[in-house]
């Protein structure tokens, strides 16, 4: 018999990947999509399957006890993505991530409780285990690493791991956990490297490069990371942590360097402005556990063909993300780039 998931965030980059992923793939599963529409949660992300009979949106808060209440009872699993989740914008103002992350989390697992929800997966991220040092290549972050967020982004997901982890121990809630590394692919929110680039660049605007360029992120496609996180909520063990990754580590100058190439454009556009405050050299996964004991491989995340293809979707779906890019988000970006 079908499932019936209640999805938080999934208006946003990766909950309407996972969304859409879940409508595809399992015929007979309904999902209930919670989320509050803040600045980066975007319905047009879910146009194409906003008439299945299988979707329904819930617009609200995952702060909003009562709201959840009439939510939950009908949902087998909740999986969690909704978040803060930009850590520029943590730096500026951390209140809405401890609001959101932290106590978000735990009304969302005190209301799953409640309710009797079969299984919650929470969606975490590899900056919780801090950052690893350029010169040694071969460490990576495992689910062993320990807990050592830099961020207030970080600090705010790693504290709501530590109270899902908690809800599992003091209460015997069949709770996992997944984190993974940078995610790309269509519908992220041009606040995040690849379709910030990629927009200026088709504005003819020059990219803010962070300091030296140096810092490594290790890039995983949506739709691979979204089919792990299916693959735990099927799979998983009660309890476990899960690490995602893409097994592709790129600085970020070789990563605009391909960007420039892709576009055509040349050395000249990139602008190299201030570092980011507290800026982790590099995230690298080690993504074993997820193989050997789910069966689960990245397919998509290849570099250039994957690259190119997410450069050619924004390029395609210039409207898509000029009318993201007006309105509030012309603000931020004044606020943020400005006097850079
Ligand atoms: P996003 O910012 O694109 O989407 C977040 C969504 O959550 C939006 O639709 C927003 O409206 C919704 N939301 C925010 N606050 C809410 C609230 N209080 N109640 C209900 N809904 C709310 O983020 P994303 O990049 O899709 O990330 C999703 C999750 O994946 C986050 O938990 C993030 O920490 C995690 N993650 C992201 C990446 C990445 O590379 N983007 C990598 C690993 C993990
Ligand atoms: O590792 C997973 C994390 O990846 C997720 O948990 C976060 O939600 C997600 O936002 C992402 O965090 P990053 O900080 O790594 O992503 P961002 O796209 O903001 O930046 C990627 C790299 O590019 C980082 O080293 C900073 C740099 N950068 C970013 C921006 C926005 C620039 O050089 N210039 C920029 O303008």
């Amino acid at each position: 018999m079908g499932k019936t998931l209640l999805v938080t965030g999934g208006a946003g980059f990766i909950g309407s990947n996972f969304i859409r992923l879940v409508i595809e793939q399992r015929d007979d599963w309904h999902v209930i999509n919670l989320d509050a529409l803040t600045y980066s949660g975007n319905l047009e992300n879910l146009a194409d399957i906003d008439l299945n009979s299988r979707y329904e949106f819930a617009r609200g808060d995952i702060n909003n006890s009562e709201l959840l209440d009439t939510l939950m009872p009908r949902c087998d699993a909740v999986v969690h993505f909704a978040a803060e989740s930009h850590v520029d914008r943590s730096i500026m103002d951390s209140t809405p991530f401890v609001q959101t992350n932290v106590v978000g989390t735990q009304k969302l697992l005190d209301a799953a409780r409640r309710n009797d929800v079969q299984r919650f997966v929470h969606v975490s991220t590899d900056e919780v285990y801090g950052e690893l040092p350029l010169d040694d290549p071969e460490a990576k972050f495992t689910e062993q690493t320990p807990i050592a967020p830099n961020s207030p982004y970080s600090a705010s997901k790693a504290a709501s791991d530590l109270l899902v982890r908690a809800y599992h121990e003091t209460f015997g809630m069949d709770t996992l956990i997944t984190r993974c590394s940078n995610n790309f692919g269509p519908y992220q929110f041009p606040e995040k490297v690849i379709p910030l680039f990629v927009s200026n660049l088709l504005e003819d605007k020059q990219v803010p490069l962070y300091g030296d360029g140096l810092n490594v992120r290790d890039w995983i496609h949506v739709v691979d990371h979204c089919e792990a996180v299916l693959t735990v909520l099927e799979k998983g063990s009660a309890g476990e942590v899960y690490n995602i990754g893409g097994n592709n580590e790129r600085t970020n100058l070789e990563l605009t360097h391909s960007i420039l190439k892709i576009m055509g454009k040349d050395e000249s556009m990139i602008k190299h402005v201030t570092d980011r405050l507290g800026h982790d050299r590099r995230y690298a996964i080690d993504a074993t556990k997820m193989r050997q004991q789910l069966g689960w491989e990245p397919t998509r995340s290849a570099w250039p063909n994957a690259l190119e293809q997410t450069v050619q979707w924004y390029v395609d779906h210039t409207e898509w993300w000029q009318r993201v890019k007006s309105g509030a988000y012309a603000e931020y970006y004044d606020k943020m780039y400005g006097n850079r």
